[in-house]
């Protein structure tokens, strides 16, 4: 996978830019720039692309992953902004700074997307180039990293293109990001903003404008440690049901909803109080998709315990079985 120079020629640029937009539009992945380090993109509200980007990554857990938009009135129709954000948001975007928010009711960023959280990250990322594609897209595009699993972020095409170049359908070349370190993210959803990663935008210069400290992820207000331990895949609490889930069944017991995988059901299928097929054919891509869905949706059935058919643990079978045994251990 070659990395599509930006020419200086403005219809080249144009072509470029529409042909990331098409590729998009169709569920692909396209590999994009911003200022702090090049991304993994896909159409943020569509399950199945989001999907292939865990596939991609070969990220053997669901993180949640940020929304990227191209104004704040499109971050505005995802996320719900207190003044705190919209201060941050009119000061520092676009910019290295990710928001996290309660998500609005008229979000469409996918389930997967914010792995089944009601919160959703947002970022408005300043790269004219990227900007041009999301704004001509019209929704966000959800993009980690674009390296494979547990190696170090991209920040030149070529980087991007050895870690992925396989696996995407265009490489945007913007050339070498001018930040080089991921986002600062930001969480508003309650009293006290908090920092949950420091990143390009520094702490100093986030408290200067709100007048007051941010909170530390691990940290109370008063700045002292909590002692409680914070690795960067905890930062965000996961989604848990509110039935007991109950994992690799082969029969259904009284009561129970099922979460189905594949073409066959488990004994006794037919007297579940309901049932969700994550992927009929068997296909894990489609199961991701509709995993944090499907769990809602049963969880909202009215059963004491949703039963989960057998997953297999290739592909993104692995972070599916990690998801549903959080999941199952949430409740104990
Ligand atoms: O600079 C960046 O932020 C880059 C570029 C591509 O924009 N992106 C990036 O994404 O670093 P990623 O996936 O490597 O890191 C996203 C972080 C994860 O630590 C994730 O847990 C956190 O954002 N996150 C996303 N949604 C969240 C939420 N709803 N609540 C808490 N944390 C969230
Ligand atoms: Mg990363």
């Amino acid at each position: 996978m070659t990395p599509w120079p930006v020419p200086d020629e403005k219809a080249a640029r144009d072509a470029g830019i529409a042909k990331a937009v098409a590729h998009l539009a169709t569920g692909r992945l396209v590999v994009i720039p911003t200022e702090t380090v090049y991304g993994l993109a896909a159409d943020a509200t569509h399950g199945t692309a989001v999907a292939g980007i865990y596939q991609a990554k070969g990220r053997p857990a669901f993180n949640p992953l940020i929304s990227h938009v191209a104004s704040l009135e499109m971050a505005q129709r995802q996320g719900l902004f207190n003044t705190d954000a919209e201060r941050l948001a009119r000061a520092f975007w676009p910019g290295p700074l990710t928001l996290v928010l309660p998500k609005a009711h008229t979000a469409t960023v996918a389930d997967l997307t914010t792995a089944g959280l009601d919160t959703v990250a947002l970022r408005f990322p300043d790269s004219a180039i990227t900007c041009a594609i999301i704004a001509q897209f019209g929704r966000p595009i959800a993009a980690p990293s674009a390296n494979r699993s547990g190696r170090i972020s991209p920040t030149t095409a070529e980087a991007a293109a050895t870690e992925l170049g396989d696996r995407v359908a265009m490489i945007v070349d913007g050339g070498p990001c001018r930040v080089g370190l991921e986002s600062t993210i930001v969480a508003c959803t309650g009293e006290t903003p908090v920092l949950l990663r420091p990143g390009g935008v520094s702490r100093e210069a986030i408290e200067a404008l709100l007048g007051r400290p941010l909170v530390r992820v691990g940290q109370d207000v008063g700045g002292n440690e909590t002692g409680k331990p914070v690795a960067p895949g905890m930062l965000a609490s996961h989604y848990a049901p509110d039935a007991a889930v109950r994992l690799n069944v082969t029969d259904i017991r009284d009561g129970e909803a099922l979460l189905a995988f594949g073409p066959d059901l488990p004994a006794g299928a037919d007297g579940a109080v309901a049932t969700r097929n994550l992927s009929p054919d068997g296909d894990l891509v489609e199961a991701a998709a509709n995993l944090f869905s499907f769990l809602r949706a049963l969880d909202t059935a009215d059963c004491t315990t949703i039963a989960v058919a057998p997953i297999p643990h290739s592909g993104l079978g692995e972070a599916i079985n990690d998801r549903l045994a959080r999941a199952a251990a949430a409740r104990g």
